[in-house]
């Protein structure tokens, strides 16, 4: 490429206390090019792209937009500059709805000065219309799905009319149709000249819409690459250093005894609460041994599923039948759930999965202080012990389990959430988007253990939205449509078309 680029970064390098998140990087993007930025999870992405959208304002190195020097004192700095970011960690104000959230600080103006809260309400409007998401702009933000929330950024994004645009794992919380929005958005940026950086962990994704790949390892420069030739293992070569074996165990064990029994089971809360589906008709089955997968579209409803299963949904009748080891189970409350074997690992690491604030360590014993605990004493060695066999198990990143947990890598937080529910030892695992911002290593060796816990009689019942995943890791898949169960899938038959034919209603036939 000839042309001069929009922006170039040069020798960029960043360090926190002892981790050198960058070391020497070299970027440009170009005008109406998607540049991907790969690399395993705390490989320094987030780092390098928080130094170019403003949030980082200490570093090494130089940044250039349109061939002159800046440096920026904060993001509204980087937004005059016209950088757009959207953040891995959605930062929107629950409190406020979807279109102040949209214009905040910068919400269009009557001709006397006052907010225009009509006009600011029909541009959200339109901006979540181009993404295809149907969407009240009045309705709260801490009233919408991550799902739901990370369109809004993606709007918030578009509004601004950036020349640059950055996203930061986009579509990690989006389901598949979403997702093709998303692509046809970006396509039509393109065309209009945006550069976009685009990180994300899946690797199909790339072969479609990336005109150039970048990767990052340990802080470094790895190599940059053109997706539409380059082979899948060359490119994972790239990010970790190595090849990585074929992500799927044969040869499962036969599953057992049928662990939870769920029949014609629905909750009718007194009020609806907007953008909630509760369980409408669910029917379902996980034997000892078992990985059954949840599947549908946003607001079919799996979420909702999962955590009145473990005592955390809403309120309301409920009707049908709940049953674990044949014996009644009626989840009021985690607690409630947890004694029965149950543990659950939700899809909004930040809200439900961890304080950021404690160690990681902190994190990862808690749930499990009772069983290192004797006679009310914390066995301080056995905590070390455990924590650090976890950590290892699951390849977490960190300096040390005694940093903050706000400091590890968006991905490295979720293995974080993974380890602290798999201490409490339970019978019955709920898992909300297990591997959603996790890198493809990381992934392999979640895929392993959760095969390894399913061979020891583990039952697990996981949601997904990508479907590669759940063909790839399930004994079954079952298909959610408006709270209800619209097909039950043996291995063999879950195709991504019979998958999604049924996530979209198509058809309502059961096939046991
Ligand atoms: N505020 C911080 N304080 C201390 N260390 C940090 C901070 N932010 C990032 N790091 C460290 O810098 C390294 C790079 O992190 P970064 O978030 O850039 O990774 P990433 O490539 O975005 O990973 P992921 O795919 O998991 O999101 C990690 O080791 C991380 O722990
Ligand atoms: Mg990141």
């Amino acid at each position: 490429m000839t042309e001069r680029p929009l922006v170039r970064m040069t020798g960029i390098g960043k360090r926190f206390g002892g981790v050198q998140a960058c070391r020497d990087i070299d970027l440009t993007i170009t005008a109406g090019e998607v540049h991907a930025l790969l690399g395993e999870n705390g490989a320094g992405k987030s780092t390098l792209i928080n130094i170019l959208s403003g949030v980082i304002t200490a570093y090494d190195g130089t940044i250039e937009v349109d061939g002159r020097p800046v440096s920026f004192a904060g993001p509204v700095d980087a937004q005059r500059a016209g950088i757009a970011t959207i953040h891995q960690e959605l930062d929107l104000v629950a409190g406020l709805s979807i279109a102040e959230n949209m214009f905040l600080g910068r919400e269009p103006r009557t001709r006397l000065g006052s907010v225009d809260i009509r006009r600011m309400r029909r541009q959200a409007a339109e901006h979540l219309r181009t993404l295809g998401a149907d969407l009240d702009p009045r309705r709260l933000v801490g009233s919408l799905r991550v799902g739901e929330q990370q369109l809004v950024e993606i709007g918030r994004a578009l509004s601004l009319d950036a020349r640059v645009l950055i996203m930061d794992e986009p579509t990690a919380a989006l389901a598949d149709a979403e997702v093709e929005r998303l692509f046809e958005t970006i396509a039509g940026l393109r065309r209009a000249g945006v550069g976009i950086v685009y990180i994300s962990h899946r690797m199909a994704e790339l072969e479609v819409i990336a005109d150039r790949a970048t990767v990052l390892r340990n802080g470094r420069l790895a190599g940059t690459v053109d997706p539409k030739t380059a082979s899948r293992d060359e490119i994972i070569q790239l990010m970790v250093g190595r090849s990585v074996d074929a992500l799927f165990g044969e040869g499962r064990n036969e599953p057992g005894e049928v662990l939870l029994d769920v029949r014609g089971f629905a909750v009718t809360p007194r009020r609806p609460t907007p953008g909630r589906t509760e369980p409408a008709g669910v029917d379902l089955t996980v034997r000892s041994g078992e990985i059954v997968g949840l599947a549908g579209l946003m607001g079919a409803g799996r979420t909702e599923l999962l955590e009145t299963l473990f005592g955390a949904g809403g309120s309301g009748r409920r009707t049908g039948e709940v049953t674990i080891d044949g014996r009644p189970y009626h989840p009021h409350g985690p607690r409630a759930a947890l004694a029965r074997g149950v543990a659950f690992v939700p899809e909004d690491r930040r809200g439900a999965g961890l304080m950021l604030e404690h160690s990681v360590a902190e994190n990862v014993v808690l749930s499990a202080l009772s069983s290192l605990t004797t006679l009310g004493v914390v066995r301080r060695q056995a905590v070390r012990r455990t924590v650090a066999e976890q950590l290892t198990s699951l390849a977490v990143k960190a300096a040390s389990p005694a940093v903050a947990a706000a400091t590890l890598s968006g991905g490295n937080q979720q293995k974080v959430v993974f380890a602290k529910q798999l201490l409490t030892q339970p019978r019955l695992l709920l898992l909300d988007e297990p591997t959603r911002g996790v890198d493809i290593g990381a992934k392999a060796e979640i895929y392993r253990l959760l095969h390894r816990l399913a061979d020891t009689g583990m039952a697990i019942l996981l949601a997904s939205s990508e479907l590669p995943e759940l063909r790839s890791l399930c004994d079954r898949v079952v298909v959610l449509h408006r709270g209800r169960t619209v097909a039950t899938l043996p291995r063999a038959s879950a195709t991504q078309q019979a998958i999604l034919a049924a996530a979209n209603g198509d058809d309502a036939k059961e096939t046991r």
